[in-house]
């Protein structure tokens, strides 16, 4: 069954509801999403959204600062398009309704994070995220030419392949004509075509065991431009963040924010030493490769799993104004933060790179754009600065939505697609096999592929991937189409990506740390 649209959105966060309310003016837009509009890991930004709009910070010190923590891989001149769109940006979401906390003289009131060298990060208490998710998917949903598909799970980029055509891509460019979509409600798959697509999947965090990100995050995107034959890069750039709360029975990882440390908060470990003094000159507040690098040594020096935070010289009326859900949150595990040490441990939080995007998020794949945590733009290089997640993925999708309608209709999409085709799969419940072989890529990347990484734990990694590969490779074919088989597959195939580059970087550098190569190649 077909369904034909001028702008075709994969995903629901902050970068697919902003591209789509960009085009929408301009012609007729789907959102597809695997879950409901708001499920996503926009929605559970905690810190804010890093911008130079007040006079008493500067766009080069943002520049420097993202420089810094990108450990040399930045783009630079992309860092300097974001960093100065950043004010133009910010006013769109406002003018979408989105509020940012400001002190009684009515001026933004800017939090600190880790490499920043400023207090610039705008925030919504501590859940920007989820006052823009909220305030966008509004917005969305009341557009006209808007349709949304909620439980609607994208399986694979329709380019020429589907037509039997042999692509060499050095002759041809490859050209994408919509993707082929499950109705998770219905189990039928739809053929949806459009004219422009953008990918806005979001991140991988689910290849680990412990994640912040929510069960959405299965690098769906990159696994269907990389099966498309789309380039991809910097996988082995996966930030682990230094601060979620130790809870080990909960997923997603409740998040800490590194704000809190901005405003104060100290890690200490076992013995109630402040230990990051011994790492970095910013202390608390370096980037955060650094932190959690220190957190996971100290974990190992002292055998246990989780260090503290302590937040208890911060201001009583600081901590209930600006960090509500944390006080709840730690108060309904037994905490009191104005009193108690907070257990804190690492946890796989973001993705640096992906899907490799020109300026105008345009990947190598015709009419098929990325924006937002899929897509590689070269700002964050080996390690992202705090809050520049959010402030990219709104840039981009604004550069993307002026490039997608400046060339709307600058190509034909060929009449004879096919519709998906499931002759010779006959397999429905083979749930135990899925479910067991997920379990097993959580532990091969969280034991050889986390924080701290060596040529043999890779190999290893590799080594016992492949099987996986090969058996989940096997019942796909086989199977009825379903989420869970698909998702297992994705991440397999971004697990890949991930071990695959980790192997060729032959150094250390930012997010990437092995053993046998602890020096950066100068
Ligand atoms: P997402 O918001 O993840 O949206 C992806 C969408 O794609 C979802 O709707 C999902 O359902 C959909 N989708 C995925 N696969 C498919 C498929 N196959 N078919 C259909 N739909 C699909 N960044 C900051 O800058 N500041 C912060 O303070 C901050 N705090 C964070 C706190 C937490 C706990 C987490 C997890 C992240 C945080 N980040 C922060 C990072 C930032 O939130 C994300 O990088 C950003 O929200 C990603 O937005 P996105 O639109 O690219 O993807
Ligand atoms: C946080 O609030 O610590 C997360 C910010 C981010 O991931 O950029």
């Amino acid at each position: 069954m077909k369904k034909f649209y001028d702008f075709l959105v994969v995903g629901s966060g902050i970068a697919g509801l902003s591209f789509a309310l960009k085009v929408a003016n301009k012609g007729k837009v789907a959102i597809v999403s695997k879950e409901t509009i708001t499920d996503s890991n926009t929605k559970y930004a905690q810190g804010g959204i890093a911008a130079v709009v007040s006079n008493r910070d500067t766009f080069e010190e943002h520049v420097k600062d993202t420089l810094t923590a990108g450990d040399g891989l930045c783009n630079e001149d992309v860092v300097r398009m974001v960093i100065t769109e950043a004010p133009e940006r910010i006013k769109d979401l406002e003018k979408w309704g989105v509020d940012f906390d400001k002190s009684v003289n009515g001026n933004y009131d800017f939090g600190r994070e880790g490499g920043h060298s400023k207090s610039r990060i705008l925030h919504h208490k501590d859940n920007t995220g989820y006052e823009v998710e909220e305030k966008l998917s509004n917005k969305v949903l009341q557009h006209p030419n808007i349709d949304v598909y909620e439980h609607f799970f994208a399986i694979d980029i329709i380019t020429q392949h589907h037509l039997g055509q042999l692509v060499k891509r050095c002759v041809t460019p490859i050209e994408a004509y919509g993707l082929y979509v499950q109705n998770l409600k219905t189990n039928e798959i739809y053929t949806f075509l459009a004219d422009k697509i953008y990918i806005a999947t979001g991140g991988i965090g689910n290849i680990y065991e412990t994640t912040t990100n929510p069960p959405i995050a299965t690098g769906d995107g990159i696994a269907m431009v990389y099966r498309a034959k789309g380039l991809i890069n910097n996988m082995e750039f996966v930030q682990f963040h230094p601060t979620a709360l130790y809870n080990p029975k909960e997923k997603p990882s409740f998040l800490i924010t590194e704000a809190l440390r901005g405003a104060g908060a100290i890690l200490k470990n076992q013995k109630g030493e402040a230990f990051m003094v011994k790492y970095d000159e910013r202390k608390d507040l370096a980037p955060r490769d650094i932190v959690a690098r220190a957190i996971d040594n100290e974990m190992k020096n002292l055998g246990v799993e989780y260090v503290y935070l302590d937040a208890t010289g911060i201001d009583k009326g600081v901590l209930n104004n600006h960090f509500p859900n944390i006080v709840a949150k730690c108060k309904l595990l037994g905490i009191d933060v104005t009193k108690d040490y907070i257990s804190v441990t690492p946890a796989a939080h973001y993705l640096c790179g992906g899907i490799i995007v020109d300026k105008n998020g345009r990947s190598s794949i015709a009419n098929l754009y990325a924006g937002g945590e899929v897509a590689h733009t070269g700002l964050h290089g080996a390690n992202r600065l705090a809050s520049n997640s959010l402030l990219e993925a709104l840039v981009y999708s604004h550069r993307s939505a002026m490039d997608a309608i400046e060339n709307l209709y600058d190509h034909e999409i060929p009449a004879n697609i096919p519709d998906w085709d499931d002759k010779g799969t006959t397999l429905n419940e083979e749930m135990v096999l899925i479910t067991q072989s997920t379990k097993e890529l959580k532990q091969i990347m969280s034991y050889y592929v986390g924080i701290v990484r060596t040529d043999i734990r890779l190999k290893r990694a590799l080594d016992r991937l492949e099987i996986l590969y090969k058996e989940t490779e096997q019942l796909y074919r086989r199977s009825k189409i379903r989420r869970e088989i698909c998702e297992l597959r994705n991440s397999i195939n971004v697990a890949y990506l991930v071990i695959k580059m980790a192997m060729e970087r032959k150094e250390s550098r930012g997010l990437h740390y092995n053993l046998d190569y602890p020096d950066k190649i100068q």
